[in-house]
């Protein structure tokens, strides 16, 4: 269970200060996909990047299982990290190493080299699909296929908790319904903990359980996914529905238009 305490996190100082996070209280049980969605800018980076100690909370805590980790540092931060991966919106992948050695690369910093590394990375490639593609390089992979490589890669240290930030946002829609896919197995099967930042509520809606929406740095409302989008409370969430109806109205005009 991770577990955050009135968390506030503020950049600069003084004139410059930027409240990005305002007493956050949430918790994300075992198991949980856990959504947090919100406009550009609302701090939905910020969050999930604490929960790593990215970037540390200026307030508050963050506790997992019970144990507050924000002043975590050297070793035990290093094995905080191993317990918690994290998959970007941009891949994030070693150009230059190949598939399968930027898979290995998490065992090599835990001193597993060698054939047993190996395996375990093609098992994880396997994993995910990419098997037949472990000697290529990342330049070579289509968008969807580079993050199957970045999903490997965070699953390597056995995390129990894995972020996603804007994980499908560069993916188009086949190729985000296949990730999402990836991950809800992923949760499932392995019983990893998401925590996935979206700005994007079908993405929310097709995998979280649960999810908060975050608006200037304050949670403005959480609970059950079907709950939240069914019978908003908050004006924000309402506000992010009829954005998002009026995007898909937009989006079948666009088609009817082009049908002619
Ligand atoms: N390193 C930083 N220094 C100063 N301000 C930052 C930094 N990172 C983010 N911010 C600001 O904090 C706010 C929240 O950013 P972020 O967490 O990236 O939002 P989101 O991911 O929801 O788009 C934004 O106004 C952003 O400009
Ligand atoms: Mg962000």
């Amino acid at each position: 269970m991770i577990q955050l305490q009135h968390v506030c996190k503020t950049y600069g100082e003084g004139e410059n200060a930027h409240h990005a996070l305002r007493n956050v209280n949430l918790t994300i049980n075992d198991g949980d996909v856990f959504g947090i969605i919100g406009a550009s800018g609302a701090g939905k980076s910020t969050l999930v990047r604490c929960l790593n100690l990215l970037e540390r909370p200026t307030e508050g805590a963050i506790l997992y299982d019970g144990r507050d980790i924000t002043g975590l540092s050297g070793r035990a931060l290093l094995e905080l990290r191993s317990q918690v991966g994290m998959i970007f919106q941009n891949f994030s992948l070693f150009q230059q190493r190949t598939v399968l050695r930027n898979v290995t690369f998490p065992l090599e910093l835990r001193s597993e080299k060698g054939e047993a590394a190996r395996k375990r990375a093609m098992e994880l490639l396997e994993l995910v699909g990419l098997a037949d593609l472990a000697e290529r390089y990342p330049s070579q992979l289509s968008g969807g296929q580079q993050q199957r490589v970045a999903i490997a890669r965070a699953l390597a240290n056995n995390p129990k908790v894995m972020l996603c930030d804007e994980a499908t946002s560069a993916l188009d829609t086949r190729t985000t319904a296949s990730i999402l896919q990836l991950l809800q197995d992923i949760n499932r099967e392995l019983g990893v903990t998401l925590v996935v930042i979206t700005h994007s509520l079908p993405v929310a809606c097709k995998i979280c359980n649960r999810v908060a929406v975050i608006d200037h740095g304050r949670i403005v409302e959480e609970g059950a996914t079907a709950a939240v989008f069914g019978n908003p409370q908050s004006p924000v969430t309402r506000e992010l529905l009829a954005n998002d109806d009026m995007l898909a109205a937009i989006e079948r005009d666009a088609e009817k238009g082009q049908e002619g």
